[in-house]
């Protein structure tokens, strides 16, 4: 029996889930929800998805020709599992319903660690989720951190990171926000970021600070961590390049920003142009004394994807081994 996973907020972030749970075959899709009968509602149902919306929005979709399911709360009883991937500020309306239908809900990383006391990451954290009514996805830059400074910390030690976070400023289906000719420094220091990687790796030493940049596509992270010991820039590589859902890019071969990362992703065939592994450039590794150097790219839309899936799994007590429900959604997804 496939576990039935239902997602409430189909935008950016959940229209890729419902894809990459579908991918599975532990799991699949039985509903998602729209307000609204955007055109995102006309290709739910292109795909296939059973169309829930909430009891007020019935005559707008009746009237729009949009084929309609049930209402959200019709949905929330009929799901195993809620991937929530809403806007801020519904979590706690939400989570009360979830809770009264005895129901598994997952969040994202727009919500604070204390909604659900879980934050989690595959590869830093699988089993604390483990049979969890609610757990937290953390962010895309905090899941990109996780993905290269979890393994660097457990065969080297850090004894301190600093890392500069250059985020995209919208999303590319997106024409609100901004800036869009103009760098906006985040003031409020440290930044959330660094404790957000502490919700799971709490004894890391990690300092952040974030700026804002005219980009869609992806973010870059600066990171320099001084580490435990003086080990070779060859080393540190080697456990980069062993860290699950991370890919190793070399400028030298033409991979000179997140332009040919993005193309690169295209010419993979994967689903949307979507790159979900971190990217780290291997020219850009060094090591100086006790002190590591490295950039990394992170594709915001798409790299909280199959954490998504090994979060189910966790929760829904489907594979024990971290490792093992880590390969089996990549294989599902081609990564
Ligand atoms: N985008 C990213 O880069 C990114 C990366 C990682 C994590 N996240 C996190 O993921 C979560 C979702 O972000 P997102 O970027 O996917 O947002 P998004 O693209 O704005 O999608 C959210 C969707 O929720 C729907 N919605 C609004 N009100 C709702 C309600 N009352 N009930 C049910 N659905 C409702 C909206 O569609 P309708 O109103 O049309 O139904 C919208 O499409 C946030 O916590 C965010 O911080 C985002």
């Amino acid at each position: 029996m496939k576990v039935k996973v239902g997602i409430n907020g189909y935008g950016t972030i959940g229209k890729r889930v419902a894809t990459a749970v579908n991918q599975q075959d532990d799991m699949e899709i039985i509903g998602i929800t729209k307000t609204r009968p955007t055109y995102e509602a006309r290709d739910a149902v292109r795909q296939g998805y059973p169309v829930y919306v909430p009891a007020e929005s019935m005559d707008a979709f009746k009237d729009a020709g949009i084929p309609v399911a049930g209402t959200i709360d019709d949905m929330i009883k009929a799901a195993d599992i809620i991937v929530d991937c809403t806007p801020g500020k519904l979590a706690e309306e939400y989570k009360a319903k979830y809770a009264a239908a005895g129901k598994k809900a997952i969040w994202q990383g727009g919500e604070d660690h204390s909604l659900t006391g879980i934050s989690f990451n595959a590869t830093a954290n699988y089993s604390e989720s483990w049979g969890a009514q609610f757990s937290r996805v953390v962010s895309c830059n905090t899941t990109g951190l996780l993905r290269t400074l979890f393994n660097i910390d457990k065969n080297f030690k850090i004894k301190n990171a600093y890392v500069t976070l250059i985020r995209r400023s919208a999303d590319p289906n997106d024409s609100k926000n901004g800036p869009i000719n103009a760098i906006e420094p985040s003031v409020k220091l440290p930044t959330h970021h660094g404790p957000d990687v502490q919700s799971i790796m709490p004894w890391l030493s990690i300092n952040t600070m974030a700026v804002k940049v005219p980009t869609t596509l992806m973010h870059v992270h600066t990171i320099v961590a001084e580490l435990g010991s003086e080990v070779t820039t060859e080393q540190v590589k080697e456990v980069i390049k062993a860290c699950p859902r991370v890919r190793l890019v070399k400028s030298k071969e033409g991979i000179k920003s997140t332009a040919q990362i993005m193309d690169l992703a295209r010419e993979l065939g994967r689903t949307r142009g979507d790159m979900f592994e971190i990217v780290v450039w291997e020219d850009g590794i060094k090591m100086v004394g006790n002190v590591l150097y490295y950039y990394q790219a992170v594709n915001q839309e798409s790299d909280v994807i199959p954490e998504n899936v090994d979060c189910i799994r966790s929760m829904c007590k489907l594979e024990k081994d971290a490792a093992a429900s880590i390969a089996k959604t990549n294989k599902a997804m081609g990564i």
